[in-house]
């Protein structure tokens, strides 16, 4: 999805990075050409786009690039709605139909996938994934690392914390600690999240 986007952005696709030794193989047509040892090599050759759904690897693989000063890219589908006033941080994406409104802030590395709301004056934190047709009432606060999953409601003004993850289609109506997990209508904890 994410190389999909770079190239509706009509940018140059050179292949993908994977560190489990698939060099040579093709995905989407294009090749993987290898792992972390190719980028240390390549590293003033290319930028690069975070193509991975997991918040935690993410952020290692964000961090690595951050260490070898690789150029982080930022990538907006082009049928997502971003406000001129709205701020994305580096190696951000967004999928197609996403809507980010005015004064709202993506930290680094967060990805707002196909069809989330991202009402004003929101605050999402690195790493956080918002996954499709998740909705933000205006003013929430999403921790870093935190996972909202499909359809996942947040009253306005609301703050889940770090490292949480939201169930599918749950609807959080109070504040939500960090490392913990929610579902439900209202979301209830069902249990802390274990540590990586
Ligand atoms: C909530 C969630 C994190 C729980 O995962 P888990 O701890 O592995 O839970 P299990 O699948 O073992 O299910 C445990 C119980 O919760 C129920 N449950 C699971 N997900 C639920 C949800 N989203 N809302 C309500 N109940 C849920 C299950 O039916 C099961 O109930 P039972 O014990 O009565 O059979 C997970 O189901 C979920 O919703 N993840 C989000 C996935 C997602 O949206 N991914 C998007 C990728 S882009």
């Amino acid at each position: 999805m994410v190389a999909d986007i770079a190239l509706a952005r009509g940018m140059t696709v050179a292949g993908f990075l994977d560190d489990r030794a698939l060099e040579g193989q093709r995905v989407f047509d294009l090749p993987i050409l290898g792992g972390p040892a190719w980028l240390e090599v390549c590293r003033s050759e290319v930028s690069v786009a975070l193509g991975i759904g997991e918040n935690r690897a993410r952020c290692r693989i964000y961090k690595l690039c951050e260490r070898l000063g690789v150029t982080l890219v930022t990538l907006i589908h082009p049928t997502a709605t971003v406000a001129a006033s709205a701020q994305l941080g580096a190696g951000v994406v967004v999928m197609a139909q996403a809507v980010i409104n005015p004064d709202a802030r993506v930290a680094n590395g967060a990805i707002i996938n196909s069809g989330a709301i991202v009402e004003h004056d929101c605050e999402i934190g690195a790493f956080a994934h918002l996954s499709p047709n998740a909705t933000l009432g205006g003013n929430v606060r999403v921790g870093a690392l935190t996972h909202l999953g499909l359809a996942a409601s947040v009253l306005p003004g609301k703050a889940v914390g770090e490292e949480t993850v939201v169930g599918a289609g749950a609807v959080v109506t109070s504040d939500v600690p960090s490392r913990v997990v929610v579902a439900g209508v209202p979301a209830r904890i069902q249990r802390q999240r274990e540590e990586p």
